[in-house]
């Protein structure tokens, strides 16, 4: 496992291993979204990640998609996040916060009636969402007109401040997964005219116009970005998806980023397709791979030159010491899914440590 293990450079940050925790929505936050300790002692838990990439991060009040998800536009939510940051950085760690804005994926009855927006008028139809009186279907979200996404650029730029005062060693965009930055992107979703709709130069604007927001903030070598052109998770599909990719590859090469962090596939299975090849020819910048690894993958797509980390997600819900596990050979922890969103420590801040003899 050489290569998982050797060092990997960010800009001016050094990760000690190429083992990256990925960000992973666990609803541990209170009802007003501010951070608790339990999360506190969750990350730092898994501080031996080269890179942790914490949970998707409400940019704005009133755009929740999971009840008790955390945010950082509130001074109680930048106090929280800092008890986070200090806790892994106590350990020796660095963690990146991974900012968000759900878009469609919102629903009005988690957000006291406010209405969700999108790109366009199309619902997410291919999933439920569960609102405080239970199951629903998503809603036709209403459609940002252009003079609105200035505020959303904004929106994402304060929250990459807020996320400096909390103390992280940097800001992941999210624009994959089908929320507000991948609604915009792709095609399937998009329907617009105008500056922001159309081709993939004007689909992308917005995305172009948050990674310059925030790049004024951080310094562009402190922001990653999270891309799947791929996924059909929340509706999600593109009439191009590898053109996509290989515009943004081309296009991200002048960002300077600290890293592009690739989706290589659907977590649904049903596109199928190779977006880490042509992203990889193209893309000059240090890239993450992610979905569906084993160690003995991951040390392998490092090894040939397919990518330069990879991001681990339900491996990380379960081995806290992922990394000292991958290296022992040691058997992993099993995930237990049926606690993934449920608020409480139990299969949160419980999974066993390996124990050494
Ligand atoms: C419980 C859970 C929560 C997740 N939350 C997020 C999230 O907040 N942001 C994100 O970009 N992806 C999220 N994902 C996707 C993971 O980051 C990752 O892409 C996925 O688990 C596939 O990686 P794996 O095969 O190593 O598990 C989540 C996945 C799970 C299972």
């Amino acid at each position: 496992m050489d290569h998982l293990f050797r060092p990997l450079q960010l800009g001016s940050l050094t990760l000690p291993n190429r083992i990256c925790m990925a960000p992973l929505t666990r609803c541990r936050a209170d009802r007003d979204h501010v951070p608790t300790q339990l999360m506190a002692e969750h990350y730092a838990q898994r501080a031996s990640a080269g890179l942790i990439i914490a949970e998707a991060t409400m940019v704005q009040a009133g755009q929740s998609a999971f009840q008790t998800e955390p945010g950082i536009y509130s001074a109680a939510q930048i106090d929280g996040w800092r008890r986070v940051t200090e806790a892994v950085h106590a350990r020796g760690g660095r963690i990146f916060l991974q900012l968000w804005h759900g878009g469609r994926a919102c629903h009005p009855l988690i957000n006291g009636d406010i209405e969700p927006v999108s790109a366009s008028a199309i619902a997410i139809t291919n999933d439920i969402t569960h609102t405080p009186e239970g199951k629903a279907n998503y809603v036709v979200p209403r459609v940002l007109h252009d003079d609105e996404l200035p505020a959303i650029v904004a929106l994402f730029g304060q929250a990459a401040a807020n996320a400096l005062a909390a103390g992280f060693d940097g800001i992941e965009i999210h624009g994959a997964n089908g929320y507000l930055i991948d609604q915009f992107l792709r095609d399937g979703c998009n329907r617009r005219t105008g500056p922001y709709g159309g081709p993939v130069e004007n689909r992308a604007r917005l995305l172009l116009e948050v990674l310059a927001a925030v790049g004024v903030v951080w310094g562009s070598e402190r922001v990653g970005l999270r891309l799947s052109p791929l996924s059909s998770f929340n509706s999600m599909g593109d009439s191009d998806p590898i053109g996509l990719a290989r515009w943004l590859a081309e296009r991200l090469n002048a960002c300077n980023l600290a890293y592009v962090h690739l989706i290589r596939g659907d977590v649904l299975g049903e596109v199928q397709g190779d977006v880490l090849t042509p992203f990889r020819q193209r893309y000059q910048g240090v890239l993450i791979a992610n979905l569906h690894y084993t160690a003995a993958e991951a040390e392998a797509a490092i090894a040939a030159g397919q990518c330069d980390a990879v991001a681990f997600g339900t491996a990380y819900i379960a081995n806290p010491d992922l990394p000292e596990r991958i290296r022992a050979g040691a058997p992993l922890n099993t995930p237990n899914p049926s606690t993934f969103y449920k608020p409480g420590p139990a299969g949160y801040t419980d999974y066993p440590f390996m124990t050494t003899t």
